[in-house]
Protein backbone atom coordinates (compact mmCIF):
# COMPACT_ATOMS: atom_id res chain seq x y z
CA UNK A 1 0.00 0.00 0.00
CA UNK A 2 1.50 3.49 -0.98
CA UNK A 3 -0.62 6.16 -0.66
CA UNK A 4 2.34 7.51 1.33
CA UNK A 5 5.64 7.76 0.74
CA UNK A 6 7.07 6.59 4.05
CA UNK A 7 10.10 5.16 5.99
CA UNK A 8 10.42 2.85 8.62
CA UNK A 9 12.24 5.92 10.61
CA UNK A 10 11.27 5.80 14.55
CA UNK A 11 8.21 3.75 13.57
CA UNK A 12 10.40 1.20 15.71
CA UNK A 13 9.69 2.89 18.89
CA UNK A 14 6.17 2.79 18.95
CA UNK A 15 4.50 -0.11 21.31
CA UNK A 16 2.15 -3.08 19.69
CA UNK A 17 -1.00 -2.06 18.94
CA UNK A 18 -3.99 -3.36 17.12
CA UNK A 19 -4.35 -2.07 12.95
CA UNK A 20 -6.94 0.56 13.45
CA UNK A 21 -9.96 0.12 10.47
CA UNK A 22 -11.94 3.11 10.14
CA UNK A 23 -15.17 3.37 7.91
CA UNK A 24 -17.97 5.79 8.25
CA UNK A 25 -20.64 2.92 8.77
CA UNK A 26 -20.61 -0.67 7.90
CA UNK A 27 -18.69 -0.70 4.69
CA UNK A 28 -15.50 -1.20 5.89
CA UNK A 29 -16.29 -4.19 7.13
CA UNK A 30 -15.94 -5.58 3.66
CA UNK A 31 -12.08 -4.74 3.67
CA UNK A 32 -12.00 -5.82 7.35
CA UNK A 33 -13.31 -9.26 6.63
CA UNK A 34 -9.88 -9.66 3.95
CA UNK A 35 -7.41 -7.79 6.08
CA UNK A 36 -7.97 -10.74 8.72
CA UNK A 37 -7.80 -13.64 6.49
CA UNK A 38 -4.28 -12.06 5.09
CA UNK A 39 -3.65 -11.72 8.57
CA UNK A 40 -4.84 -14.36 10.87
CA UNK A 41 -2.71 -13.07 13.47
CA UNK A 42 -2.71 -9.53 13.89
CA UNK A 43 -5.15 -7.32 16.46
CA UNK A 44 -7.17 -5.14 14.55
CA UNK A 45 -9.75 -2.28 15.86
CA UNK A 46 -12.48 -1.55 13.76
CA UNK A 47 -14.55 1.60 13.97
CA UNK A 48 -17.72 2.80 12.69
CA UNK A 49 -18.92 6.27 12.73
CA UNK A 50 -22.37 5.12 12.07
CA UNK A 51 -24.38 7.97 13.69
CA UNK A 52 -23.12 10.27 11.20
CA UNK A 53 -22.83 7.73 8.84
CA UNK A 54 -23.36 8.26 5.42
CA UNK A 55 -20.42 10.70 4.60
CA UNK A 56 -20.46 10.02 1.13
CA UNK A 57 -23.06 13.46 0.60
CA UNK A 58 -21.35 15.45 3.40
CA UNK A 59 -18.65 18.70 2.85
CA UNK A 60 -14.91 18.19 2.48
CA UNK A 61 -14.67 19.73 5.96
CA UNK A 62 -16.91 17.41 7.31
CA UNK A 63 -15.72 14.54 6.62
CA UNK A 64 -12.02 15.79 7.13
CA UNK A 65 -13.29 16.72 10.88
CA UNK A 66 -15.32 13.48 11.55
CA UNK A 67 -12.44 11.04 10.10
CA UNK A 68 -9.53 13.22 11.65
CA UNK A 69 -11.54 12.94 15.03
CA UNK A 70 -11.76 8.82 14.32
CA UNK A 71 -8.31 9.04 14.00
CA UNK A 72 -7.09 10.41 16.58
CA UNK A 73 -9.28 8.25 18.63
CA UNK A 74 -7.74 4.92 17.02
CA UNK A 75 -4.39 6.30 17.56
CA UNK A 76 -5.29 7.10 21.28
CA UNK A 77 -6.53 3.07 21.77
CA UNK A 78 -2.59 2.33 21.10
CA UNK A 79 -3.03 1.35 16.88
CA UNK A 80 0.07 2.63 15.24
CA UNK A 81 -1.36 2.15 12.41
CA UNK A 82 -5.00 3.04 10.62
CA UNK A 83 -6.36 2.09 7.43
CA UNK A 84 -9.47 4.15 5.91
CA UNK A 85 -11.31 1.56 4.91
CA UNK A 86 -13.72 3.90 2.61
CA UNK A 87 -12.87 6.11 -0.37
CA UNK A 88 -14.68 9.06 0.72
CA UNK A 89 -12.72 9.43 3.60
CA UNK A 90 -9.56 8.31 1.73
CA UNK A 91 -10.53 10.87 -1.12
CA UNK A 92 -12.12 14.50 0.99
CA UNK A 93 -9.26 13.73 4.27
CA UNK A 94 -5.97 11.25 3.55
CA UNK A 95 -4.02 13.35 2.08
CA UNK A 96 -4.20 16.86 4.58
CA UNK A 97 -3.97 13.97 7.66
CA UNK A 98 -0.90 12.72 5.99
CA UNK A 99 0.31 16.02 5.47
CA UNK A 100 -0.91 18.09 7.82
CA UNK A 101 -1.78 16.23 10.85
CA UNK A 102 0.31 13.28 11.04
CA UNK A 103 3.31 15.57 11.24
CA UNK A 104 2.52 16.89 14.78
CA UNK A 105 1.23 13.40 16.05
CA UNK A 106 3.88 10.80 17.58
CA UNK A 107 6.55 10.06 15.08
CA UNK A 108 6.13 6.85 13.27
CA UNK A 109 1.89 6.52 13.11
CA UNK A 110 0.68 5.89 9.74
CA UNK A 111 -2.77 6.75 8.09
CA UNK A 112 -3.39 4.60 4.76
CA UNK A 113 -6.24 4.91 2.33
CA UNK A 114 -7.89 2.53 -0.18
CA UNK A 115 -7.56 4.46 -3.25
CA UNK A 116 -4.18 4.24 -4.36
CA UNK A 117 -3.85 0.43 -4.45
CA UNK A 118 -7.11 0.26 -6.15
CA UNK A 119 -5.67 2.25 -8.70
CA UNK A 120 -2.29 0.27 -8.84
CA UNK A 121 -4.66 -3.07 -9.04
CA UNK A 122 -6.31 -1.42 -12.12
CA UNK A 123 -3.08 -1.24 -14.41
CA UNK A 124 -3.19 -5.34 -13.93
CA UNK A 125 -6.89 -5.90 -13.91
CA UNK A 126 -8.56 -3.61 -16.89
CA UNK A 127 -7.21 -5.16 -20.37
CA UNK A 128 -8.79 -2.95 -22.43
CA UNK A 129 -7.93 0.54 -20.72
CA UNK A 130 -11.78 1.16 -20.55
CA UNK A 131 -12.45 1.49 -16.76
CA UNK A 132 -16.10 2.68 -15.26
CA UNK A 133 -16.58 3.91 -11.29
CA UNK A 134 -19.35 3.73 -9.01
CA UNK A 135 -18.47 5.61 -6.04
CA UNK A 136 -20.39 7.51 -3.46
CA UNK A 137 -21.30 11.48 -5.19
CA UNK A 138 -18.29 12.50 -2.65
CA UNK A 139 -15.76 10.56 -4.08
CA UNK A 140 -16.90 11.33 -7.83
CA UNK A 141 -16.57 15.17 -6.66
CA UNK A 142 -13.09 14.84 -5.39
CA UNK A 143 -12.08 13.51 -9.01
CA UNK A 144 -9.07 11.37 -6.57
CA UNK A 145 -9.59 8.62 -9.15
CA UNK A 146 -8.85 10.83 -12.12
CA UNK A 147 -6.05 12.10 -10.36
CA UNK A 148 -4.62 8.94 -9.34
CA UNK A 149 -5.16 7.39 -12.82
CA UNK A 150 -3.78 10.55 -14.38
CA UNK A 151 -0.77 9.64 -12.54
CA UNK A 152 -0.15 6.07 -12.04
CA UNK A 153 -2.22 4.57 -14.95
CA UNK A 154 -2.68 7.18 -17.54
CA UNK A 155 -3.52 4.90 -20.48
CA UNK A 156 -6.79 4.11 -18.53
CA UNK A 157 -10.31 5.87 -19.37
CA UNK A 158 -12.19 6.22 -16.68
CA UNK A 159 -15.91 6.93 -16.55
CA UNK A 160 -17.86 7.92 -13.26
CA UNK A 161 -20.97 7.46 -12.10
CA UNK A 162 -22.49 8.91 -8.17
CA UNK A 163 -24.86 6.40 -6.77
CA UNK A 164 -26.35 8.58 -3.70
CA UNK A 165 -28.79 5.86 -3.24
CA UNK A 166 -26.67 2.81 -2.71
CA UNK A 167 -24.94 3.39 0.78
CA UNK A 168 -28.00 4.40 2.28
CA UNK A 169 -29.63 1.00 0.55
CA UNK A 170 -27.42 -1.09 2.34
CA UNK A 171 -27.19 0.89 5.84
CA UNK A 172 -30.73 0.39 5.52
CA UNK A 173 -30.72 -3.11 5.29
CA UNK A 174 -32.77 -3.28 1.99
CA UNK A 175 -29.45 -4.17 -0.37
CA UNK A 176 -31.46 -7.13 -1.17
CA UNK A 177 -34.98 -5.52 -1.86
CA UNK A 178 -36.75 -4.95 -4.61
CA UNK A 179 -36.31 -1.16 -4.18
CA UNK A 180 -32.19 -1.71 -4.87
CA UNK A 181 -32.95 -3.10 -8.78
CA UNK A 182 -34.05 -0.12 -9.72
CA UNK A 183 -31.26 2.47 -8.36
CA UNK A 184 -28.89 -0.12 -9.48
CA UNK A 185 -29.78 -0.69 -13.03
CA UNK A 186 -30.36 3.11 -13.23
CA UNK A 187 -26.83 3.78 -12.14
CA UNK A 188 -25.14 0.90 -14.19
CA UNK A 189 -27.20 1.39 -17.42
CA UNK A 190 -25.91 5.56 -17.01
CA UNK A 191 -22.66 4.46 -16.70
CA UNK A 192 -21.96 1.89 -19.47
CA UNK A 193 -24.18 4.01 -22.00
CA UNK A 194 -20.92 6.93 -21.31
CA UNK A 195 -18.40 4.55 -22.15
CA UNK A 196 -19.80 1.18 -24.25
CA UNK A 197 -16.11 -0.10 -24.51
CA UNK A 198 -15.58 -0.45 -20.74
CA UNK A 199 -14.52 -3.60 -19.48
CA UNK A 200 -13.84 -3.31 -15.44
CA UNK A 201 -16.31 -1.26 -13.18
CA UNK A 202 -14.67 -0.12 -10.00
CA UNK A 203 -16.87 -0.68 -6.54
CA UNK A 204 -14.91 1.98 -5.61
CA UNK A 205 -17.24 2.44 -2.03
CA UNK A 206 -16.55 -0.20 0.60
CA UNK A 207 -20.50 -0.54 1.14
CA UNK A 208 -20.88 -1.52 -2.53
CA UNK A 209 -19.75 -5.23 -2.23
CA UNK A 210 -23.31 -5.95 -0.50
CA UNK A 211 -25.05 -5.36 -3.39
CA UNK A 212 -22.64 -7.59 -5.74
CA UNK A 213 -25.78 -10.06 -6.76
CA UNK A 214 -27.92 -7.29 -7.99
CA UNK A 215 -24.64 -5.31 -9.65
CA UNK A 216 -23.71 -8.48 -11.50
CA UNK A 217 -27.10 -9.12 -13.09
CA UNK A 218 -26.85 -5.65 -14.82
CA UNK A 219 -23.51 -5.65 -16.09
CA UNK A 220 -22.99 -7.60 -19.10
CA UNK A 221 -21.07 -11.08 -18.54
CA UNK A 222 -17.69 -9.84 -20.30
CA UNK A 223 -17.12 -6.65 -17.86
CA UNK A 224 -15.08 -7.70 -14.60
CA UNK A 225 -16.57 -5.93 -11.50
CA UNK A 226 -13.57 -5.35 -8.90
CA UNK A 227 -14.13 -5.39 -4.91
CA UNK A 228 -11.87 -3.18 -2.62
CA UNK A 229 -11.30 -5.56 -0.16
CA UNK A 230 -8.52 -8.32 -1.54
CA UNK A 231 -6.80 -5.54 -3.33
CA UNK A 232 -6.49 -3.75 0.07
CA UNK A 233 -5.66 -6.69 2.21
CA UNK A 234 -2.95 -7.66 -0.85
CA UNK A 235 -1.55 -4.27 -0.65
CA UNK A 236 -1.22 -4.07 3.53
CA UNK A 237 0.71 -7.05 3.61
CA UNK A 238 3.36 -5.65 0.89
CA UNK A 239 3.31 -2.92 2.64
CA UNK A 240 4.20 -4.68 6.29
CA UNK A 241 6.70 -6.36 4.40
CA UNK A 242 8.66 -3.58 3.04
CA UNK A 243 7.75 -1.54 6.29
CA UNK A 244 9.60 -3.61 9.18
CA UNK A 245 9.30 -1.19 12.46
CA UNK A 246 5.39 -1.03 11.41
CA UNK A 247 5.16 -4.73 11.02
CA UNK A 248 6.66 -5.43 14.60
CA UNK A 249 4.13 -2.48 16.16
CA UNK A 250 1.79 -4.59 14.81
CA UNK A 251 0.62 -6.49 17.75
CA UNK A 252 -0.79 -10.12 17.17
CA UNK A 253 -2.98 -11.83 19.36
CA UNK A 254 -5.55 -12.81 16.92
CA UNK A 255 -8.22 -10.49 18.44
CA UNK A 256 -10.62 -7.81 16.25
CA UNK A 257 -12.51 -5.34 18.70
CA UNK A 258 -15.56 -3.86 17.30
CA UNK A 259 -16.38 0.11 18.03
CA UNK A 260 -19.39 2.45 17.04
CA UNK A 261 -20.88 5.27 17.58
CA UNK A 262 -24.32 4.62 17.72
CA UNK A 263 -26.13 1.30 18.89
CA UNK A 264 -23.96 -1.20 19.49
CA UNK A 265 -26.77 -4.10 19.07
CA UNK A 266 -27.64 -2.53 15.79
CA UNK A 267 -24.13 -2.42 14.73
CA UNK A 268 -23.26 -6.62 16.00
CA UNK A 269 -26.29 -7.30 13.99
CA UNK A 270 -24.92 -5.84 10.73
CA UNK A 271 -21.74 -7.09 11.06
CA UNK A 272 -23.31 -10.45 10.89
CA UNK A 273 -24.52 -9.57 7.46
CA UNK A 274 -21.19 -8.21 6.48
CA UNK A 275 -19.13 -11.25 8.04
CA UNK A 276 -20.81 -13.79 8.33
CA UNK A 277 -20.54 -13.92 11.98
CA UNK A 278 -21.25 -13.08 15.36
CA UNK A 279 -19.35 -9.96 17.13
CA UNK A 280 -19.73 -8.07 20.07
CA UNK A 281 -19.82 -4.39 19.70
CA UNK A 282 -19.19 -1.31 21.90
CA UNK A 283 -20.38 2.02 21.81
CA UNK A 284 -17.46 5.06 21.91
CA UNK A 285 -17.99 8.90 21.37
CA UNK A 286 -16.24 10.84 19.27
N1 LIG B 1 -18.02 3.16 2.71
C1 LIG B 1 -17.79 4.49 2.29
C2 LIG B 1 -16.94 4.53 1.04
O1 LIG B 1 -16.19 3.60 0.77
C3 LIG B 1 -18.95 5.41 2.03
C4 LIG B 1 -20.10 5.41 2.91
C5 LIG B 1 -20.72 6.73 3.16
O2 LIG B 1 -21.24 7.40 2.27
O3 LIG B 1 -20.68 7.06 4.33
O4 LIG B 1 -16.97 5.51 0.34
Amino acid sequence: MSDITTTDGPGGALPPGPIGVFDSGYGGLTVLRELRAALPDADFMYLGDNARAPYGTRSFDLVYRFTRQAVEYLFSRGCPMVILACNTASAKALRTIQQQDLPRMKPGLRVLGVIRPTVEALGEISRGGHVGLVATPGTVASESYDMELAKFQPHIRLSSRACPMWVPLVENMEAGGDGADYFVRRDLEQLLAADSDIDTIVLGCTHYPLLLPKIRRYVPGHVAVLTQGAIVARSLVDYLGRHKAMATAVSRGHSTEYLTTECPDKFAGMARMFLGTDIEARRIEL
